[in-house]
This record gives C-alpha cells, structure tokens and sequence, in this order.
C-alpha cells in the first residue's frame, strides 16, 4: 500500500472551510491540522512530515508573503487554493514562485484530492531520484543521557567501518561538544557557515566542516552560547537539504529542546534515536516528549528506543520503562568505563576500544538505522575484486 498523503491546511477563503471538512471526509488523505493563520502553524508546519500544503487565500493577486511565510518553514509542494474569479490571474506567477497548483472553488472534492496526489507524488519521485543522504537524529529530552557520546560514536562508526559519506552536525547551538569529544578542535562552525554571504550549496557546506582522522566530517556549533540563535531555522533547512544530496548519512546531535531549528530537522530525519535512562525524571520528560512528537504529527514508525546505561542496579528495569511508557526499547546501551576514558581522551570508544560492550551497542544501531554500504560503494569494491580475482 502507497503511504498516506499528509496535508495541512492554512489561510482562509470562501467555501474553503467545508473543501477542508469534505477532504477528511474522503478518508484518502490525512490532515494533520489546520491554521488560518500561517504564523500560527510553525510548529506543524516544520515538524509534520508534510506531502502538500493547502493554502487559501483571500488576496486578489498572487499572496508572495504568504507563500514565502509557509517556506519559511518547509519545502513540501503549496497548492493555492481561491475563491472568486480575479484569482485566475495568479497562475502563472505562482507557478513561477514554485506553487505546484492553483485551484479556483468550487471544485469537485475528487478534483482536489487529485491535485493534492499529483503534487506529493512529484515531489517523492524528485526526492528518490536526488541523492538522498539519511538523517539520523539522536535526540533526549534530559540533559546529560548520552546523546553526544551516542551521535559521536554511531557517526564515527558509519565514516570509518561502512566507508558512509557522513556528516556529524551538532545542534546542541549553545553548548555543543560534539566536536571536542572527538578531540577536534573546530576552526570553523555553524554560526561562521550561517552567517557567510551567499547561497549554499556543496562546496561552501565543505569549507566549514571540520575532518576526524576516520573520514568523518563534523559541522561543529557555535564557539559562544549567543550565537546560537543566528542559527534559525530557515538556515537549518536549507543546510540540511544540502547535507542530504552530498552525505549519505548525517548524524544530528541535539539539545534537549525543541526549537526552531529543531523541528525543522525532525522534519527531515529519517531514524529519530530517543535516547532514555533509568531514572524517573528522565522518564516523565521522555513521556511529556512522546506528547509533543504525536502533537507535531512526527511517525511512530520512524522512532527508535535507545536505553543507556542498562547495567546499573538502580531498582528500575528496561521492561518496566517500556510498560510505563508503552514503547518497545530497540537498543541498550551498558555503562562502561571505557566511554567516560575515552571521552576525556578525545577518542571516539568505536575506534579505542571496538570490543567494548558500548561499542557493540553502537554497532546495532548503525546496522538498523544506515544501510551497511552505500550501492555505488558495492558496485566499486565487485569490480575491485573481479579485478583482482583476473
Ligand atoms: N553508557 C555510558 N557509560 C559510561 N559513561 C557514559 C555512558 N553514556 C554517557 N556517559 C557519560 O555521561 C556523560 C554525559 O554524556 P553526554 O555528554 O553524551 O550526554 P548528553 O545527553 O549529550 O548531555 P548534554 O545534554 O549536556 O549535551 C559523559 O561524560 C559521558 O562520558
Ligand atoms: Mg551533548
């Protein structure tokens, strides 16, 4: 069965109220919410996993801010939506200004849920057919649960073991150590890359990230705490939309906070890691988090488990956290001496100590989460071989 299609609604125009009634109505697609105000709807809009975005307008030309406001946010295809005959005139502009549609009401319902199927649909074949490097989040909602020891180690891992093009992007902006655990000092950071004149792309996203001796690449933050909130969220899109076309995996290190730049990136991650602990504030943070995820619409199925530090005898067990919580936990990770040494060493524990508990820990969940190499990479090593075997 093909995914569902999920839309959200903003703006406001004649006859728009009951189209949005009788598209949910159809069952065929899922509305994750609506808004008649587009600055009401940031979350959604840059958390939602969105298809298609309907958005109805008032305006009597074509609404530039309004459509610029929902790009703020995300990139999924706008279908404008207008009542009144004046409204004919947008077409071509909006077509210019990438809408995907403009549809004048009244409209067969069927009409619309056609239009709404062809716009998603286009934009997935681009995005199968695009490079498509994978976004694998390691998120928590407590401080101080092993998220930059987890993101270091796995994105340490898939640069060296897997020979993965990987990028580690630490957006932990004011107190980010990502870098540092890994005994790089960066020279250069998000904040100097947000902030340089001119358009992203590649080769500029190349001259700011940093190199581990593995192979991997980090994008470190920010040097001071009030830099951060240069970083916004606008930049953070378009930074991980070309991420994705020159890395095949980016590991994102996080703060416990949803913010702007936050959602954004949920809602371009592919494996979203929540990390817990055994502990009861931990806990009920995770629980208020899980909240907050099902509200932003973000996929269950895109949710990974992770428990650290399993092997402390602290009278509360994985099983009993997955009954409260009513999640399965996927990996554990054990407390082990080696992580503490190396993290004081600047050493990644998947290249000091490979054998280690922990590292076999990591191990797993880069198996799950990334593919073990990439096909271009298979097809090189047969021809390597056959090469060798003549
Ligand atoms: N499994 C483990 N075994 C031993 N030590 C661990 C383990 N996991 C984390 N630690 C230690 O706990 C400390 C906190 O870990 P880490 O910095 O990864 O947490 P964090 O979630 O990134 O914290 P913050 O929210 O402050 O960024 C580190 O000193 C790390 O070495
Ligand atoms: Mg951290």
């Amino acid at each position: 069965m093909s995914e569902a299609i999920r839309v959200y609604f903003t703006g406001e125009c004649d006859g728009f109220e009951a189209l949005c009634g009788a598209l949910d109505e159809t069952g065929e697609i899922v509305v994750v919410g609506s808004s008649t105000e587009v600055a009401g709807a940031a979350a959604p809009l840059a958390g939602g996993h969105l298809d298609c975005i309907v958005h109805a307008t008032r305006a009597a030309s074509f609404p530039a801010a309004e459509v610029a406001a929902i790009r703020e946010h995300t990139r999924a295809p706008v279908i404008l939506v207008a009542s009144g005959s004046e409204a004919a005139g947008m077409l071509e502009q909006a077509l210019e200004m990438d809408v995907a549609d403009v549809l004048l009401l009244p409209q067969l319902t069927h009409n619309v849920v056609f239009a709404i199927r062809k716009a998603a649909h286009v934009r997935r074949q681009l995005q199968t057919t695009a490079h498509r490097g994978r976004v694998i989040t390691v998120f928590s909602p407590k401080g101080g649960t092993g998220k930059t020891v987890v993101s270091t180690n796995l994105a340490t891992l898939l640069a060296k073991r897997d020979g993965m093009r990987t990028l580690l992007l630490d957006l932990d902006l004011q107190f980010g150590d990502a870098a540092i655990a890994l005994g790089v000092e960066p020279d250069k950071t998000i904040y100097d890359l947000v902030v340089a004149p001119g358009e992203l792309d590649s080769e500029k996203l190349a001259g700011y990230v940093c190199k581990h001796k593995c192979g991997l690449d980090i994008l470190a933050a920010p040097l001071r705490p009030e830099d951060a909130e240069l970083v916004i969220e606008s930049k953070v899109i378009a930074l991980l939309e070309v991420a994705r076309s020159s890395y095949d995996a980016i590991v994102v290190d996080t703060s416990p906070f949803f913010h702007g730049p936050m959602l954004a990136t949920l809602d371009r991650t592919d494996e979203l890691l929540v990390l817990c602990g055994l502990d009861v504030p931990t806990l009920k943070n995770v629980r208020l988090a899980l909240q907050t995820l099902e509200m932003l619409s973000f996929p269950a199925g895109r949710i990974r488990y992770v428990m650290n530090r399993t092997n402390a005898n602290v009278g509360l067990s994985t099983r009993e956290v997955e009954a409260g919580l009513k999640v399965k936990v996927g990996f554990e990770l054990p407390t082990d001496r080696a992580v503490q040494l190396a993290v004081n060493r600047g050493e990644a524990v998947v290249l000091s100590e490979p054998r280690s508990e922990f590292s076999k820990g990591i191990a797993a969940i880069a198996k799950q989460v990334a593919p073990a190499t990439p096909p271009a990479k298979k097809v090189e090593r047969k021809r390597l071989l056959s090469f060798a075997r003549a």
